[in-house]
């Protein structure tokens, strides 16, 4: 028998939830209590009942609560949300949520219906470390590619402060320093580029407020981070097209920049679960040449307990890698192998 949504969603509260958002849980095991007894949340769900697992139904439903909340149609509601200045209790959020669940039912539905686009540049901590490690044992500079690039934000990294270990100063994005790593040599890229199957326009406001919304809500860091990474993009395009990772990388790989002795790296994080496995097969087979490095940020199958690892994949075939760090699935804290 396939889950029912109120198990869909007490499965998130309690496993992705739990330790990191009191507001996330308490919507969820609200929306689930109400569910079963066919509340005003199976109203707004039921169209989505069958949708299948990968679909993110939880975070489809958060982000459209989120949205209402940003764009000020959820005043009550958004006195619990702390990306919006809120100081009421975030796990007592799921009251007045059910309030705006009533009063905007089509509206949350449909919003609900919106595919969950996110773009964490928490990830860009761990793939720095990773890309250190290519300019200490290369010199580099880089020509950076990324598969599953979302909305190109990662692909801005070296504009971006990483404690006071690494970046501009002035820099409106500010993130955590890796940690455990001290000397980060200078990287130069020559040139960055990234693809996704469904990329979102940084200077679009629309896909500004996708990317907000899809944020828990009481996860400040990371929609101060993501706000800080906009202001970014707003001065610095990144071109990502429109392309699925392996005919893109095809692509890519086939061309040489003239006059620059740049070393290539392929990054990417969270993309693989979403690839079918023939076509990550290729990813595999076009990293796996002589003059090509690869950083990969993705969870190994089945629950690893030290986290999401780092892997660093030398040129030519080296489909397990090193590890270089573990992180969690938005990026830091970081810890060593
Ligand atoms: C969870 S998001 C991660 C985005 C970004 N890498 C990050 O860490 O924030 C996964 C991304 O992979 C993209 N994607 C899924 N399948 C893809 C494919 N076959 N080729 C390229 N991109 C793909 C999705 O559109 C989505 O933007």
């Amino acid at each position: 028998m396939p889950p029912t949504v109120a198990e869909i969603l007490r499965e998130h509260a309690e496993h992705e939830a739990e330790r990191t958002s009191p507001l996330m849980q308490g919507l969820l095991l609200g929306a689930a209590e109400d569910w079963d007894a066919g509340g005003i949340s199976s109203v707004v769900l039921e169209p989505y009942a069958d949708d299948p697992p990968g679909s993110a139904l939880p975070l489809r439903f958060a982000a459209a609560l989120h949205r209402l909340v940003l764009t000020g149609q959820a005043p009550e509601l958004a006195a619990h949300y702390p990306t919006v200045g809120g100081t009421d209790a975030p796990d007592l959020a799921w009251a007045p949520a059910r309030r705006v669940l009533e009063q905007e039912t089509a509206r949350v539905r449909e919003l609900t219906g919106l595919p969950c686009q996110t773009n964490e540049v928490g990830r860009t901590v761990p793939l720095l470390v990773g890309l250190a490690e290519v300019v200490r044992r290369t010199g580099g500079p880089v020509r950076l590619l990324e598969i599953g690039a979302s909305a190109g934000l990662g692909l801005l990294f070296d504009r971006f402060r990483f404690g006071e270990a690494w970046g501009p100063r002035d820099s409106p994005c500010r993130l955590p320093a890796p940690g455990f790593v001290t000397d980060i040599p200078d990287l130069r890229i020559t040139e960055r580029a990234g693809c996704d199957l469904a990329p979102l326009d940084p200077a679009d406001a629309e896909a500004r407020l996708r990317l907000s919304s899809s944020i828990w809500g009481d996860q400040v860091d990371r929609f101060r981070r993501l706000r800080g990474a906009l202001e970014v993009a707003a001065s610095l395009h990144v071109p990502v097209e429109r392309a699925g990772a392996a005919e893109w990388l095809a692509r890519q790989l086939a061309v040489h920049p003239e006059g620059q002795a740049a070393v290539t790296v392929v990054w990417h994080s969270i993309v693989r679960a979403y690839v079918d496995a023939d076509e990550w097969q290729q990813v595999e087979e076009l990293t796996a040449r002589p003059d090509v490095w690869r950083l990969s940020y993705e969870p190994d199958p089945g629950a690893n307990p030290r986290g999401v690892p780092l892997r660093l994949h030398r040129p030519g075939t080296d489909p397990a890698g090193d590890v270089l760090a573990y992180g969690t699935g938005h990026g830091p804290p970081l810890s060593a192998p």
